[in-house]
């Protein structure tokens, strides 16, 4: 698909990290775009920075979501292209036995559902919406009318310790890539979805030094934390890739991560 100014997108998650990055580079195609997030003050920023428009959605909420791509659709009309990068994690063991007190605990099934409703039906919720909308546009060269791009995670295919719930709400989105591609095959909507490794995004700002430099150590080449930017140019290369339809693709430095 071919980014300017006559094409509109959406982008949840938008107000930071891999998000906003790509929001960013759509923009600098001339591309129109709205940023899906909960988080008012870095979504307004963002989207000024950009000149986009900010829509404060929660992708768990039905209600929430609908809303958004009224706002969305109303000022730039239906998107033909969404990044789906709202997400969060958690860490926690399946079960565990506190050092201290040598009280054992379970997993709380409200904490793994939380993750998986965010990621997972969250991203469900925004295809299936956005797909919807995609219906009804004209055609473009050999019949495209959109494309989707989701964002699982290695943790995917190696989750580490603590992070069952991450792990399967991401495995859960890589395992939507082909289903989404085949039900929206005949209507000209493609759908890929990028597993990202180690990135530099507000999420891991956080974390200490001795932490980001035995992560870093861990990549074998480049020896380092991937860009925002490297994501948001995977990002726009397989939506500008005509061909590019029903692929999971790591995008991480060779790392493959361990236990822990
Ligand atoms: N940074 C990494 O190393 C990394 C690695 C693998 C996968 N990912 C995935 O990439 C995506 C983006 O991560 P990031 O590192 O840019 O994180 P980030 O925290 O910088 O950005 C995530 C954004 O999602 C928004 N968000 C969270 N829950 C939401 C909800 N319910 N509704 C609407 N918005 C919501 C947050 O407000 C935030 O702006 C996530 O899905 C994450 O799991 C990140």
């Amino acid at each position: 698909m071919k980014l300017d100014s006559t094409v509109s997108a959406i982008v949840t998650g938008g107000a930071s990290g891999l998000g906003a990055a790509t929001a960013r580079a759509l923009a600098a195609k001339g591309v129109k775009v709205a940023l899906f997030d909960f988080n008012e003050e870095t979504g307004t920023k963002t989207a000024e920075e950009i000149g986009g428009l900010f829509c404060k959605v929660d992708v768990t909420s039905e209600e929430s979501v609908d809303e958004g791509f009224a706002k969305a659709r109303a000022a730039h009309g239906q998107e033909r292209i969404i990044v789906n990068c709202a997400g969060t994690g958690n860490a926690i063991k399946t079960a565990s036995r506190d050092k201290a007190t040598g009280e054992t605990k379970a997993f709380p099934t409200d904490q793994f559902d939380r993750i998986i409703q965010i990621n997972l039906v969250g991203t469900f919720r925004c295809c299936a919406k956005s797909a919807k909308g995609m219906l009804d546009l004209e055609p473009l060269e050999d019949g495209a009318r959109g494309v989707i791009i989701n964002t699982g995670s290695v943790a995917a295919e190696d989750g580490q310790i603590g992070q069952a719930a991450y792990a399967a709400s991401k495995g859960g989105i890589v395992s939507l890539t082909l289903p989404l591609a085949r039900d929206l095959m005949n209507d000209g909507i493609r759908v890929n979805t990028i597993l990202p490794g180690i990135f530099d995004t507000p999420l891991m700002a956080r974390a200490s030094e001795q932490v980001r430099a035995s992560l870093s150590a861990g990549v074998p080449f480049p020896k380092r934390f991937g860009r925002p930017e490297e994501y948001a140019a995977m990002a726009l290369a397989m939506i500008e890739n005509d061909y590019w339809n029903g692929e999971d693709v790591r995008l991480d430095g060779g790392i493959r991560m361990g236990p822990r």
